[in-house]
């Protein structure tokens, strides 16, 4: 067999495929130490296309074709080649049928991707290219065809058998094997396949959609997590409702399925009518999961329902255009999970995850445009940018066009493309039409790569009572990337008076004001707008809401700072300012640091964080929120070249300065929530989750100033609460601290009580991971000795060696670099069982240029040693080929 190499794939290089598949008949043979699929494809040269028949090239990896048969006659070898990536024949009629057998290993699949076992059930995982394992045929998104499927296993260890559609037959042979027939009437592309088989039970409900049609919903899972499958379900009835009140979509099948596996390389897959889902991802209760569990839940249950329009019913033409359903899909889930719970908290919570991660990919080696250009792997374009910088796209194009208009072009971009594979600029122009804009230079956000700059500057002058903005706009060099043209940023701001009251916003040569906020779209390199009738000196409140994701330069003084988080009508740029006041505390710390152990700091963030705590009227959540300093992460992001160590330092060293100051006013509210708290059965809903997380963080602050009354409290809130929320946040105050007893412990008690909860574990697992305690190192490798972990289990693999990783800065930037060597040891073993996987968790070593050149050095050491390490996944070879340019 011939071996190909990896090769840059191009969007440009783009053509229509050859042949199409009109229809796909599958037979599955699942067996305990092998599967056979036999595929029966009607096929036909592409009629968009000439009647000339080029060969036709099928897709197929780690396949063993057992038999082929064109138009009923078996080839013979002469008749077809096979590489260890495709298969090539050649048609002879313009239509024709294709018969082949393959055989393959299930059992043996520790890639995740195509057919597997996990605990002991087979599963499917097809995106991007995973239908490619299952059997040879055109697997690529723009190939649509009608699926009946038929699963043949042993009726005892697989009862349930599942696939797309609904179920048309099924029996039973006399060797205690039985059989089902499944048949899907929408059209869809080979990702979007999923079939099940195992000894699952569901708890089913209905729904009853727009129109007045009854869909069964069924949640299949282990029998074990049968209680752990209400909240997921309430999700999905709430998420079919909202995209039917909001977007006028109904659902389209009789059944829809979503089924929990274990072993899954992302968080959920959008299989159409047949949802499989990390189990992390769907199952919670109470005592078992956090309340940002319950609301990963939420979010990532309405995430792949709202793919059945956003994806299913209108799909991609091929994977450069990715974003077109993931972008628009994350922006729904936004919008879905605002309106479940607080838009202002959800969107503190984007922006955080935003800045700190797609920020740092932006600004790193794997730095790529929305749409990307060309890639290796498609599986390492599952990216932030991709997702989360998608998403902030789509929403600019509802600020830009309002509520009221995008749906109109979200219902003409339904309309039109219904059962089509389009591309982002179709998604474009039905926006376009709807409004009459010109999007032709909002589309950079598509092309070019990078953060942008915003530096904003202003002058007013009072005789004239204007005000004037001046905006400058900039965009940093990315890989392969110079010189890029300005974007269309859309600036929601406000003018403050100085008694924080909105000011009227006339720009020059605008016959009427508008009263409180506008957007003002900067399209210019540098650009001015020059407001008028403005009375006083104002106070600018800019990019509200995070309007655009930019970084916004505007030199507040700390007592701007202040002034607006106390008083700035916009709750988004309230938090905003205080981070921005925290960030310049511990900035101004991280140079001290170098100097004394005993750093002065500005008084004025304890100064406004005793007033925040004193005002009663202030919402919990918004006040948890504001006495959350910005992530070290996100810090380190504020540095050309970052010493890590002593940003973690100089945070610690804020944080606890806040605690000793802060520990009554923080004590007394500690108490009365926790008194609610113990008087109030857990509910997971948006006030009690407020609740939890001002008494949960207020806890953490108050742990630090080692009191042991407090300790106390802490022990007890870890043995009493009813619910995870609150357990899990204080057995992370224990581990911690410096009580160890304690901390070991609880561990202990923990690990007793939830030992047969694997998803439970994962977190007692990631708590020690990221303690910034010292030998963490060693903890952490002991971890990875422990009886529930495995290496081969993606969530376990995130739990002890990416929290370590990502969370645990003291102990992964060791002086030493022996955090360094930990990961590049862990991503050799992974390369070799997952690709994904390992090319995933190699990430916070690709970011080496962001760090002191002590540190830089060490992480290229480990980054070379992998590269040197033997043979390395196409995936990972693609992350190592641009991380080491
Ligand atoms: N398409 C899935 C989602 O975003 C993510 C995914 C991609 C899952 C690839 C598995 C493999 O909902
Ligand atoms: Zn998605």
């Amino acid at each position: 067999m011939r071996t190909e190499h990896p090769k840059m794939i191009k969007l440009s290089a783009y053509r229509l495929p050859d042949y199409l598949i009109e229809e796909t008949h599958l037979t599955f043979e699942l067996h305990e130490s092998y599967a056979l699929v036999h595929a029966r494809l009607v096929m036909q040269r592409n009629p968009s296309l000439d009647t000339h028949l080029p060969p036709l090239v099928l897709d197929g990896q780690k396949l063993e074709l057992i038999d082929i048969n064109l138009n009923g006659e078996r080839l013979s070898a002469m008749e077809y080649t096979v590489t260890d990536k495709h298969l090539t024949l050649q048609p002879t009629t313009i239509e024709f049928e294709l018969d082949t057998t393959v055989r393959i290993e299930p059992q043996n699949n520790t890639e995740l991707e195509g057919l597997y076992k996990s605990s002991g059930m087979f599963c499917t995982q097809c995106e991007a290219e995973g239908f490619r394992k299952i059997t040879y045929y055109l697997d690529r998104p723009d190939v649509m065809s009608r699926f009946t499927t038929t699963i043949f296993a042993d009726k005892q260890n697989y009862p349930i058998l599942l696939s797309n559609g609904n179920p048309i037959a099924q029996g039973e042979d006399d060797d205690g094997r039985h059989w089902v027939t499944w048949e899907d009437p929408f059209k869809k592309p080979a990702y979007l396949f999923a079939v099940v088989a195992g000894d699952l039970w569901c708890v089913e409900d209905t729904f009853t959609t727009m129109s007045g049609r009854e869909v069964a919903l069924r949640i299949y899972v282990e029998p074990e997590n049968i209680d752990k499958c209400q909240h997921a379900m309430n999700s999905l009835k709430k998420c079919m409702r909202w995209d039917e009140e909001k977007y006028g979509r109904e659902y389209d099948l009789d059944i829809f399925m979503v089924v929990a596996v274990n072993d899954f390389n992302m968080g959920a897959m959008e299989n159409k009518g047949l949802n499989i889902f990390n189990s992390s991802c769907v199952l919670a209760k109470a005592e078992t999961a956090t309340d940002a569990a319950h609301q990963r839940v939420e979010s990532i249950v309405a995430h792949e329902y709202f793919h059945n329009w956003s994806g299913n019913r209108v799909t991609c033409r091929d994977w450069f255009q990715l974003s077109l359903k993931e972008g628009f899909t994350v922006f729904r889930d936004t919008q879905f999970s605002a309106d479940m719970n607080s838009d202002v908290v959800k969107r503190i919570e984007d922006v955080s995850y935003l800045r700190t991660h797609q920020f740092a990919e932006d600004a790193g080696p794997m730095a790529h445009p929305v749409r990307p250009a060309e890639y290796m792997e498609i599986s390492n374009f599952y990216t932030l940018t991709i997702y989360e910088k998608g998403a902030e796209v789509v929403r600019m194009l509802h600020t830009l066009l309002g509520e009221a208009v995008f749906r109109q072009g979200a219902d003409l971009y339904f309309e039109r493309h219904d059962g089509q594979a389009v591309t982002c600029d179709d998604f474009i122009a039905a926006m376009e039409t709807v409004s009459g804009m010109d999007l032709t230079q909002f589309k950079l956000w598509y092309s070019q790569a990078g953060t942008p700059r915003l530096v904003i500057t202003d002058s007013y002058d009072a005789a004239t009572q204007t005000y004037c903005l001046q905006v400058k706009q900039s965009c940093p060099d990315t890989p392969d990337q110079t010189d890029k043209k300005p974007f269309v940023i859309p600036l929601r701001m406000a003018l403050l008076s100085q008694q924080g009251q909105s000011l009227p916003l006339q720009l020059q040569g605008e016959s009427i004001a508008m009263k409180g906020e506008r957007v003002l779209a900067v399209t210019e390199a540098e650009q001015s707008f020059i407001f008028q009738k403005v009375t006083e000196q104002p106070l600018p409140s800019l990019l509200r809401s995070f309007s655009a994701p930019v970084i916004m330069e505007y030199n507040y003084s700390r007592d701007d700072l202040v002034f607006l988080l106390q008083h700035d009508t916009d709750g988004f740029n309230r938090w905003e300012a205080g981070q921005q006041l925290s960030l310049q505390v511990i900035e101004d710390v991280v140079g001290q640091l170098y100097e004394t152990d005993e750093p002065m700091m500005d008084s004025r963030l304890v100064e406004v964080f005793t007033a925040l705590l004193a005002q009663d009227d202030l919402d919990p959540a918004m006040l948890a929120e504001f006495l959350s300093l910005p992530s070290t992460g996100y810090i380190i992001e504020q540095y050309e070249q970052a010493d890590p160590l002593a940003i973690h330092q100089a945070r610690e060293y804020v944080s606890n300065q806040l605690a000793y100051a802060l520990k009554e006013p923080m004590r007394v509210r500690y108490d009365a929530l926790r008194k609610t708290s113990l008087e109030t059965p857990y509910v997971a809903q948006a006030s009690d989750i407020a609740r939890r997380r001002l008494q949960n963080m207020l806890l953490a602050y108050l742990m630090r100033t080692n009191d042991l009354d407090i300790l106390d409290e802490c022990v007890d809130q870890f043995g009493v609460a009813d619910n995870m929320t609150e357990r899990l946040a204080a057995l992370a105050c224990l581990v911690n601290s410096p009580f160890t007893d304690e901390a070991q412990e609880a561990l202990k008690r923990f690990a007793e009580r939830f030992s047969e909860d694997p998803i439970v574990m994962d977190q007692w697992f990631s708590v020690q991971a990221a303690a910034v305690v010292p030998s963490g190192l060693e903890r952490v490798t002991h971890l990875l000795e422990h009886p529930a972990f495995s290496i081969k289990n993606p969530n376990k693999v995130r739990a002890v060696i990416g929290a370590f990783s990502m969370q645990n800065t003291p102990n992964f930037h060791a002086e030493d670099g022996s955090g360094y060597a930990f990961l590049a040891d862990k991503v050799i073993e992974l390369d070799a069982l997952n690709p994904q996987i390992a090319a995933r968790i190699i990430s916070p070593l690709t970011r080496w240029q962001r760090y002191d050149l002590h540190h830089q050095e060490l992480m290229l050491v480990q980054l070379k040693r992998i590269k040197n390490s033997g043979e390395l996944s196409a995936d990972l070879f693609e992350v190592l080929e641009k991380s080491l340019v």
